[in-house]
């Protein structure tokens, strides 16, 4: 019998995704005889059976597009809203995917989405996962594709915000995605020769931020650009979430831990505004005029550069090798110029994070850049 695979997109946007698409299918088809359908936004589409036949046609023309011609959502099989409750929805996942005649699912995410494709492929499915997210966060793969066109935004962003920081002479702070990791702050941070870079690796104090604009200003340059990763915290914001993981892990009876569960994730909801509060102090320890600038979803839309292009066709292609092999159960990571093949089960729950001997740091340190902590 024929193979025929589904397709989904699931988690955050980003661009390249429609490249991913298009290199899976495109080879699945052409090289494998390996028919494709898609699914609509992500695994809500996977439990509704709500799918679509990814013909040339409809392949045609999208390489270039940013977001996702499948649609996307966050939902997760084993945990969906319906009816005003959260429901186990594992069931009609996999009876959509037999009624379908599925050899294989392609599921085209980040960390969330390997912990779905995980619990799907324990219920029976031949899964395969891609890495996306502008976050870079996903463990195991060199690198994930949006990483790179968000970090050419933010680069971009940072450019301009100096010749009007500069016009004003003012303190322009860059609030950047990323989630809990700061990639896209430190990357965008030193290829856009920020002041300032303040990631959540590195807790920092607001009164060596606002010393290190002194310093500036009284060398004569009277404008500063800070760029604070969406996840950055003060050392004390730091210490208080150790805090909160720490009571959570230690916790005997569940209800103790749902109990820390809750605080942290009030903490992490409270923790949104953050930008604001420290764009406030800096005005106020260092007297000098003070903007925010916060990037937003600008850092997900839009065409894919060049080179998530490729990063997207090469790992999308060879997922379509790789279902061709009938090799199930994996990640597709970029690893140097090919491919590696990273079971679900060792990377799902995994996040990679700047590490204090990441290069990038003592680049940005040894440029002049402040990050915060000395
Ligand atoms: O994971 C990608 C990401 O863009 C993060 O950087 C950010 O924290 C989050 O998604 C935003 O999510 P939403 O699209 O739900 O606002």
């Amino acid at each position: 019998m024929k193979k025929r695979i589904g397709i989904l997109t699931s988690g955050g946007d980003c661009p390249g995704l429609n490249a991913a698409i298009r290199g899976v299918a495109r080879a699945a088809r052409s090289y494998f005889g390996i028919d494709c359908i898609g699914f609509r936004d992500g695994f809500r589409g996977l439990v509704q059976d709500r799918t679509f036949e990814l013909t040339p046609d409809v392949l045609s023309g999208i390489l270039t597009d940013g977001g996702t011609i499948l649609g996307t959502s966050r939902d997760k099989p084993h945990r969906m809203p319906a009816d005003y409750r959260v429901r186990d929805m594992t069931d009609a996942a996999v009876a959509t995917y037999r009624r379908r005649e599925l050899t294989a699912l392609v599921c085209i995410g980040g960390g969330g989405t390997q912990k779905n494709a995980l619990k799907l492929k324990e219920a029976g499915l031949n899964v395969v996962m891609l890495p996306k997210t502008i976050d870079n966060d996903v463990a195991l793969t060199d690198v994930s594709f949006g990483f790179d066109t968000a970090l050419n935004i933010v680069t971009e962003a940072v450019d301009r915000l100096h010749s009007t920081a500069m016009s004003h002479q003012r303190v322009i702070v860059v609030e950047v995605m990323g989630h809990r990791a700061g990639w896209l702050a430190l990357g965008g941070g030193i290829a856009g020769g920020a002041d300032v870079i303040l990631i959540p690796e590195i807790p920092y104090d607001a009164e060596i931020v606002a010393g290190a604009i002194e310093r500036r200003a009284h060398a004569g340059k009277t404008f500063s650009i800070v760029v604070v990763a969406e996840g950055a915290m003060s050392k004390s914001q730091a210490n208080a979430v150790a805090k909160l993981v720490a009571a959570k892990g230690a916790a005997q009876k569940k209800a103790d831990k749902k109990t820390a569960s809750v605080r942290l994730d009030a903490f992490h909801a409270e923790h949104v505004n953050h930008t604001v509060d420290l764009t406030h102090r800096l005005e106020e320890l260092t007297g000098l005029e003070t903007r925010l600038t916060i990037l937003g979803h600008l850092q997900r839309g839009g065409t894919p550069s060049a080179a998530d292009r490729i990063l997207a066709t090469r790992l999308g292609t060879a997922c379509a090798q790789v279902l061709s092999q009938q090799t199930y159960g994996v990640m597709v990571a970029a690893r140097g110029r090919g491919y590696e093949l990273i079971p679900l089960a060792e990377v799902a729950g995994k996040k990679k994070l700047v590490t204090l001997d990441y290069p990038w740091v003592q680049a940005a340190r040894h440029v002049g850049v402040c990050l915060g902590d000395e």
